[in-house]
């Protein structure tokens, strides 16, 4: 349903996309997983019609976003990184309008939003105006928006980003509903977890390229299962204690120094028997530790292993003023 070739697209002399390609078989979920500035919202852009590429192809369903941009609209709904609700009309408001502009009668337009409302725990604000919405409640708005007309293929980016957990699991249960009826959905994240969750394939991309592709357990056993991580309490230990927990976790540890926090980190293939040993040979060896823990591979970690280096993260800008709101996109 999604389909991308040799996707390029350079801002000056910046390439944000270089030579991406992806593939959405109809009714699965591909998790686009990537830090900041890796190219996913220029990706999603791109696959709506609101960005032109310099160079490859996208299709969506069948229509090229070059040929057929009307047909690739048709097929799409979209929920934009930063929340695009028309302040002025309330939530009922916002998404009976977007009914309208897709052609659905009153009465269906009507119908659908008060439906959508309730799924997304709206009801109690329906009537309010959207610009005294919270984040999480504009943010939930705005997918709601994105699947008024049920298209065939949803586009989400960063869908909860900026939710409460509460929020974050309505969202991930509407997304399920969405495609255990069928829709082939494209979602961004920053959080493995979350692909892990909702996600039949992921893509890692970096400087506008896939550097790993596969189901989250595939990526996952690419970093170890978990990692260990533990806080010393003494600057001066830290070079000892990393020879220690080193050899305690053997070869392919990878291990992770930070001095300024004094935490060491290291995959941990045995989990908790090795957070007992090292904590064992640390504790014989008067090197004491002021916490330690057993946790999941993070994105952090994903992107360690395979470029070797952390993401570094360019601070996020307060707004973002390449996302055009819901009526431009319609209108484009
Ligand atoms: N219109 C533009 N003009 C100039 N540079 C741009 C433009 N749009 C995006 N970029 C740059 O392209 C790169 C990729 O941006 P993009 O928004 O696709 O990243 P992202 O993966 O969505 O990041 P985030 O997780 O922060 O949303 C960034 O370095 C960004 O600054
Ligand atoms: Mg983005």
């Amino acid at each position: 349903m999604i389909r991308i070739r040799g996707l390029s697209k350079s801002f000056g002399a910046f390439k944000a996309l270089d030579g991406l390609d992806l593939d959405v078989p109809e009714g699965q979920v591909l998790g686009l997983l990537g830090p900041n500035g890796a190219g996913k919202t220029t990706t999603v852009r791109v696959l709506t019609t609101l960005l032109q590429p310099d160079a490859g192809e996208a299709t969506v369903a069948g229509h090229s976003v070059l040929d057929d941009p009307d047909g690739v609209r048709r097929s799409i709904g979209l929920s934009g990184q930063y929340a695009a609700v028309d302040e002025k009309l309330t939530g009922y408001e916002n998404l009976y309008m977007v009914g309208r502009l897709y052609g659905m009668s009153r009465k269906a337009s009507a119908g659908r939003a008060s439906e959508l409302l309730d799924q997304f725990r709206l009801s109690e604000v329906a009537g309010k105006r959207a610009g005294a919405y919270s984040g999480g409640m504009r943010r939930r708005l705005d997918l709601a928006g994105a699947i008024v007309a049920r298209p065939p293929v949803v586009v989400l980016d960063e869908p909860t980003t900026g939710l409460d957990p509460r929020g974050r699991l309505d969202t991930w249960e509407v997304i399920s509903s969405l495609v255990s009826s069928g829709t082939t959905v494209l979602l961004t994240t920053q959080y493995l977890e979350e692909a892990d969750q909702l996600a039949d394939n992921i893509a890692v991309i970096d400087a506008g390229r896939v550097i790993a592709k596969g189901t989250a357990d595939e990526l996952k056993a690419q970093v170890g299962s978990e990692r260990i991580d533990v806080v010393l309490a003494n600057p001066d230990h830290m070079q000892a204690a990393a020879a220690l927990v080193s050899s305690t976790a053997g070869p392919g540890a990878r291990l992770e120094i930070n001095h300024q926090t004094r935490r060491i980190s290291a995959a941990a293939p045995e989990g908790h028997r090795m957070l007992v040993r090292t904590l064992t040979d640390l504790q014989e060896a008067g090197l004491p530790v002021v916490e330690a823990s057993l946790r999941r591979p993070t994105l952090d970690d994903v992107f360690l292993q395979l470029t070797g280096e952390r993401p570094d993260e360019p601070a996020p800008a307060p707004s973002d003023p390449h996302e055009p709101s819901r009526k431009e996109a319609i209108n484009a």
